[in-house]
């Protein structure tokens, strides 16, 4: 029997796992995948590419920098369920594109070193997820080795973050070795055995009773004492799972486990699948859209040009908030209002794309071969009155003009920066009192500026110079001309215009910008891209 549609969208997990920099999310990403097949053996990626990266990296820069720059998308089926797994880029310069695949999940899974709790770029995802209210999930990560204790780890974060925490599982040791959890669901430990692959395959686990021999001999007596007794303090700490807290982002189950050994990630991912919501009613402009009522509609929260240099193309991904894609059938993009045909679906392993065979429901995401007609923000919806709120884009910290070598290369370089602010790679400004022709870049991180000199060379052919503003912070505005004027011409700050003819003044420090406020009260100052002007 074919599964209705509810049936199909109740069975998909959309989420993104938001972490700092080496906290391991490219291993637990790996680890994932493992589990639900998508791939044969952990490293398998890595050794093939001899580079440190999960499948999710695409451009060559990537690899060479190590980082991982574009958030993309991997998913596969785990115990019924079909996983959503939207990469998020570690590098806390490219924000803003962990930003928009945050809008596009609907839970998120916090991962933690066990000896660094709460780090700078955990604490500025935490603080999106929390704006967005996602059920968080926590996994506190390399307890192979011994960290922060479990409780103290827990007190900081509840302390840091503000959000209870409770613990579902924790970590087991024999002499200060991680050999298994205990699952407080259940009440039993599971014990790994050990591989000698790295963790490249899944160990054998076997669960047992707390009050077992197996885990006296697992342990030893003095082991198993000691666990039970910190049990039973978590037990007596009293913190138990309140669902509906999770739900609304408020409260977040805690796993202890390991992702380089495995030892814990599949009773963690047991517990995140059934606990992590489902697809929800989405508001839209005009109130709350069921995704198993309503037709197709989603919106789009990444762009993306020249994925592949054989076809050079671009591609919009799109999260797909209610009903069904269906190929060949016609939607409305709200921003333009222009019909567009809904074709070639594309899933997303790394590089390997394959035209999709599977169907797409709410929930997942789905990439859209596109022409200039959609946008970062855009809803696309078979009902042409749905409008989703958009996704902000955060104003920039800094600034360059863009020179070139080649003036005959000029249309180039026009195109290609288009391209790739369409994409959100950086903010085009123009100020024709300030420079002339000459394009001026804004960007939230400094590394935003060589990923776009970068690909201004390979994808575009252009060789392009920066040659830094001396700006450091500016603001979208909205009020009358006249008192933008005024405040752009004072001493540190000028006016220039976004691609769409939005007026931002750019400010030579936060001081400045400051001032600004408070002494032209006339003018409203907005640090995300004002939607009304967005959509102009
Ligand atoms: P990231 O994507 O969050 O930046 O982290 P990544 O998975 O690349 O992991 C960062 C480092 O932490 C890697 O070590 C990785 O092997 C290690 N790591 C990940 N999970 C665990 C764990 O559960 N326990 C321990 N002990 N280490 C873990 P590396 O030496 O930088 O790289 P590699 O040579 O091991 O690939």
């Amino acid at each position: 029997m074919t599964p209705s549609l509810a049936d199909e969208i109740g069975r998909r997990r959309t989420f993104a796992i938001i972490s700092h920099p080496d906290a391991g999310k490219t291993t637990l990403t790996e680890k994932l995948l493992l589990y639900g097949g998508a791939i044969r053996a952990a490293g398998s990626v890595k050794s093939r590419r001899a580079q440190r990266h999960a499948t999710s990296d695409w451009l060559e820069m990537e690899q060479e920098r190590g980082i991982s720059i574009t958030a993309s998308v991997l998913h596969f089926d785990y115990q019924g369920f079909r996983i959503n797994l939207l990469d998020t880029p570690g590098h806390q310069d490219f924000s803003e594109d962990t930003y928009r695949a945050l809008t596009a999940a609907d839970s998120a899974i916090m991962l933690l070193d066990n000896r660094k709790g709460v780090e700078a770029q955990t604490r500025k995802l935490f603080s999106v997820c929390r704006k967005r209210r996602l059920p968080i999930f926590t996994f506190v990560n390399k307890c192979d080795r011994l960290g922060t204790d479990p409780l103290g780890l827990l007190d900081d974060v509840q302390k840091e973050l503000g959000i209870d925490c409770f613990v579902s599982t924790w970590p087991v040791r024999r002499d200060g070795h991680l050999v298994g959890v205990y699952d407080r669901d259940r009440g039993q430990v599971w014990l790994y055995e050990r591989t000698d692959d790295h963790g490249q395959s899944r160990p054998v686990a076997t669960r047992v009773d707390l009050d077992s021999a197996e885990l006296v001999t697992a342990i030893g007596h003095d082991g198993a004492d000691k666990l039970r007794e910190e049990i039973e303090l978590i037990e007596i700490a009293g913190t138990q799972a309140d669902l509906e807290a999770v739900a609304r982002g408020e409260a977040s189950p805690v796993c202890f486990g390991s992702a380089l050994t495995n030892f814990g990630v599949d009773v963690f991912l047991e517990r995140f699948l059934s606990l992590a919501p489902a697809p929800s009613p989405r508001e839209g402009a005009d109130g709350s859209v069921d995704p198993v009522e309503t037709p197709f509609s989603g919106f789009v929260f990444k762009v993306q040009a020249n994925m592949d240099p054989r076809h050079r193309d671009r591609v919009a991904f799109l999260r797909v908030c209610s009903g069904r894609f269906e190929e060949g059938s016609e939607a409305v993009v709200s921003r333009t209002g222009k019909t567009l045909r809904l074709a070639q679906p594309q899933e997303f392993m790394a590089r390997e794309r394959s035209h999709s065979g599977t169907e797409t429901v709410a929930g997942d995401v789905v990439g859209l071969l596109d022409r200039g007609s959609l946008r970062v923000g855009d809803t696309v919806a078979v009902d042409g009155r749905i409008e989703y709120p958009g996704v902000p884009r955060f104003s920039p910290e800094h600034f360059a003009q863009v020179h070139m070598e080649d003036a005959l290369r000029r249309k180039h370089l026009d195109r290609g920066l288009r391209h790739l602010a369409e994409e959100g790679t950086i903010l085009l400004l123009f100020a024709p009192s300030l420079t002339g022709p000459i394009p001026i870049v804004g960007a939230v991180g400094t590394l935003q500026f060589d990923v776009l000199l970068d690909r201004l060379q390979r994808e575009y052919s252009v060789a392009a110079r920066l040659e830094r503003l001396p700006f450091h912070c500016a603001r979208w505005v909205t009020g009358s001309d006249a008192a933008i004027d005024k405040v752009a011409s004072a001493y540190g700050r000028r006016r220039v215009e976004d691609a769409d003819g939005s007026p931002l003044i750019l400010f030579d420090n936060e001081w400045t910008l400051q001032r600004s406020q408070e002494q032209e009260r006339e003018l409203v100052f907005h640090d995300v891209q004002p939607r009304r002007v967005a959509v102009s």
